[in-house]
């Protein structure tokens, strides 16, 4: 595939995302890679594999654990509640920096999307409504067990360990951090009217259900300065097996609380196309991203588009980055890009990782192969 970007196209000017200055309006969207060290620690390779997608405008992290409670969706996921943990950040967001990029850690808690033999603990949600879904563990593929419903008293440490990594994350030199409140996780399960059935100040209403959303923004908000804090939703998506029979109310109810705070962006994952998405774009004063979600093929032409009339100030993309590291360099030339190799996506080491050609390696390898040298061989 290929896409030229015109040299005045509105995703190639800078923009101030809160207080992070980005050189332009594709950002690298947040994306699970599963190398992490079995306790959290990310891999030796996070460095290397990051800075090489430093010109993204803004690097969103894969999802990335606030406790131990909170991880065990997938194996080889990162953490940030440990020194040891931040030390290795710190790593990454220093050569994110040397190469003139930008990073936002994504923050994340998976509630009942958990499995124990990956956590080490009991996976805990709004409610007790198990996920009709599997997961890789160290046995084999697994069933999700039913959750605990967590407590009031433990809904607020969940509020203190969100405010926690984010501390962590800007003192490893992070520019900011994604709160996670798409796809099924925690966040998502207690917006939820399915699989959220408190009957506490968390659940029922849209406020209530919003609620915690809401607290973890304001409390990272006052914890790091708000223009360092970005939030991800997915109105209406399925993924994680959850259910919305309402995909708005909660959504307004939380953006009507939370905009006036100033955040450095909200990041809607949703095809552009859909009602939600135009219902509550109209609430948010603040920059938008937006990603279109695995159901439809990322056009940049559409993206391009939407930037140019102001409906989104960036584009967040994701295995187009995956595949090709100089992404934008790509997009300003119309090169063919690189496809994304399904069976790595996940696996560990190098190979679909670190090893994706960018154009300058791929000119010089075949440069290297006709050369007279080569040819003589
Ligand atoms: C390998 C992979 C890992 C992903 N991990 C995350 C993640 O950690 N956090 C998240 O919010 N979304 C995650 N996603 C969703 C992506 O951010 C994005 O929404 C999706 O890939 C669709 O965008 P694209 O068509 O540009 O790839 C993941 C997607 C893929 C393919």
């Amino acid at each position: 595939m290929t896409f030229k970007l015109a040299s005045d196209a509105a995703l190639l000017k800078p923009i101030q995302v809160g207080d992070t200055a980005a050189a332009n309006r594709i950002f690298m969207a947040p994306l699970t890679r599963s190398r992490a060290d079995a306790d959290g620690t990310p891999s030796p390779l996070a460095a290397q594999y990051y800075a090489q997608r430093a010109g993204a405008g803004v690097i969103i992290t894969e999802a990335t654990a606030i406790s131990q409670q909170a991880n065990g969706a997938y194996l080889n996921t990162p953490g940030i509640y440990t020194d040891n943990h931040q030390l290795k950040w710190a790593e990454v967001a220093a050569a994110v920096h040397d190469a003139g990029g930008t990073i936002f850690v994504q923050l994340w808690h998976v509630g009942r999307m958990g499995h124990p033999e990956i956590s080490g603990v009991e996976s805990v949600a709004p409610s007790a409504i198990a996920a009709d879904t599997t997961t890789h563990t160290h046995s084999g593929k697994q069933s999700l067990p039913a959750p605990r419903a967590l407590e009031e008293s433990e809904i607020r440490q969940i509020v203190d360990q969100f405010r926690a990594a984010a501390r962590r994350a800007v003192d490893a030199g992070a520019d900011g951090v994604e709160i996670h409140g798409a796809n099924g996780y925690l966040l998502h399960q207690f917006l939820s009217d399915v699989v959220n059935q408190r009957t506490d100040t968390y659940g029922g209403s849209p406020e209530n259900r919003a609620r915690l959303t809401a607290e973890v923004v304001e409390a990272v908000s006052a914890e790091i300065g708000a223009g360092r804090v970005g939030l991800r939703i997915s109105p209406g998506n399925t993924a994680g097996d959850i259910q919305e029979n309402d995909k708005v109310s909660a959504y307004e109810a939380l953006l009507n609380r939370i905009d006036s705070l100033g955040l450095a962006y909200l990041h809607f994952l949703i095809n552009p196309a859909d009602a939600a998405f135009g219902a509550l774009r109209t609430l948010w004063s603040g920059p938008v991203v937006l990603n279109t979600g695995r159901e439809v093929d990322t056009s940049f032409c559409q993206l391009e588009e939407l930037a140019d009339w102001g409906v989104i100030s960036a584009a967040a993309v994701g295995r187009a980055f995956l595949a090709n590291p100089d992404l934008i360099e790509r997009l300003k030339e119309g090169a063919e890009l690189n496809e994304p190799d399904v069976t790595t996506f996940y696996a560990p080491g190098p190979a679909g990782y670190t090893d994706y050609p960018t154009l300058a390696e791929l000119s010089e390898a075949s440069t290297s192969k006709s050369s007279p040298e080569a040819l003589a061989r």
